[in-house]
């Protein structure tokens, strides 16, 4: 019987040594330790032993059992190390490579821009005041000095939205920031009618315009309109404050002049030209040669207007402008063709 024993574990142990995959490692334990194994078979028959034999068989058994299962543990563990360090070596993986980057998201160039403008604005003490987008003809024209058949309207072509019985004041998408005007000073006036508070806001926006789309002129953009109302407000605190921004928006040199102009909803009116960023003021293609390019319109707030927002012109005076924020952009990065703005060319917006 010992022999017999002595013989099992042998084959047993010798069969184990080559293995080298776990589902042949456990065809071994179902062979050598499993319930029909011929050393289980050992442990069935010990019935049959005299009293004698018992003990040193059955210590023998159990010995070349521990033995066993002790080598079927070590050898599972060389398997796993193994397998390990094989998938270690085919899957190699260099950690010192360089990641790939992803690409990143950001703001729209006008949205930067757009926000450059009000921060500055913003340190200037002006509040943003945003109004809506589909205004009336009222709004966009009547109540800012344009009456109904003024000339100054061919400026401004129109997207109309609804004129069926509206012909008087059809609905429309506004043509400029400007009827923000009077939405503000109306809400503001309401505060306390018979002395309305002073105003200083920015209005920034998306503005539309019935155009051929070209180079020079697309169908949508941003302004973004100023308005300041108060007692004592003259055209000096206006060239001041747009002064003040040119420097903070062009840099501390940058020269400026303003341009007597004409809108109807400003008395007087003026545009505001900076010197060419591109030549300097020698005269360039990007300025056509004059060394000047306009940034924006302004005035004093036309009396007709403060009164259609609440403020007597007797007490109050104001000034306002209106800028382009993707014209500011087409000039300082000497873009040339504005339908790049909405165009969504990846190859345009990701350089900003
Ligand atoms: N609303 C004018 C436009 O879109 C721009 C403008 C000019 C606004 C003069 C103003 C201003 O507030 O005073 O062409």
């Amino acid at each position: 019987m010992l022999d017999k024993l002595n013989e099992i574990e042998k084959s047993a142990l010798e069969s184990l040594k080559s293995i080298t995959d776990s589902a042949t490692l456990e065809g071994w334990r179902v062979a050598n330790l499993g319930r029909s194994s011929p050393l289980m078979n050992v442990f069935a028959e010990f019935g049959k032993l005299s009293k004698e034999e018992r003990p040193v068989v059955g210590q023998a058994a159990n010995r070349v059992k521990v033995a066993l299962e002790s080598a079927f543990e070590s050898q599972s563990q060389a398997v796993k190390n193994a397998v390990l360090a094989k998938s270690l070596e085919e899957e190699k993986l260099d950690v010192t490579l360089p990641g790939r980057t992803k690409p990143i998201g950001r703001l729209h160039p006008s949205t930067q821009q757009l926000r450059r403008v009000l921060d500055i604005l913003a340190e200037m003490g002006f509040q943003v005041y945003t109004s809506r987008e589909v205004e009336t003809d009222e709004y966009n024209f009547q109540l800012l000095n344009f009456p109904p058949d003024h000339p100054a309207r061919d400026m401004q072509d129109t997207f109309f939205i609804q004129a069926d019985g509206r012909a008087d004041n059809p609905i429309l998408m506004r043509t400029h920031t400007s009827p923000g005007q009077i939405h503000a000073m109306r809400q503001y006036a309401k505060m306390n009618p018979s002395d309305p508070p002073p105003i200083r806001i920015a209005l920034p926006g998306m503005c539309f315009r019935y155009e051929q789309i070209t180079a020079r002129s697309e169908i949508q953009f941003n302004q973004v309109e100023g308005l300041a109302v108060g007692k004592n407000i003259t055209f000096a605190d206006l060239k001041g404050t747009i002064a003040d921004f040119v420097r903070r928006m062009f840099g501390e040199g940058a020269r400026l002049r303003f341009r007597a102009s004409y809108f109807p909803f400003t008395e007087p009116s003026a545009e505001v030209d900076v010197e060419c960023f591109v030549c300097g003021g020698k005269g360039c293609q990007v300025c056509k040669n004059s060394g000047w390019l306009e940034i924006l319109g302004c005035g004093m707030v036309h009396p007709v207007v403060l009164q259609n927002g609440g403020y007597d012109p007797k007490i109050y005076s104001g000034y306002a402008w209106g800028m382009g924020p993707e014209r500011q952009l087409m000039l300082r990065n000497k873009i040339n063709d504005i339908r790049y703005f909405w165009g969504n060319d990846v190859r345009f917006l990701e350089q900003f």
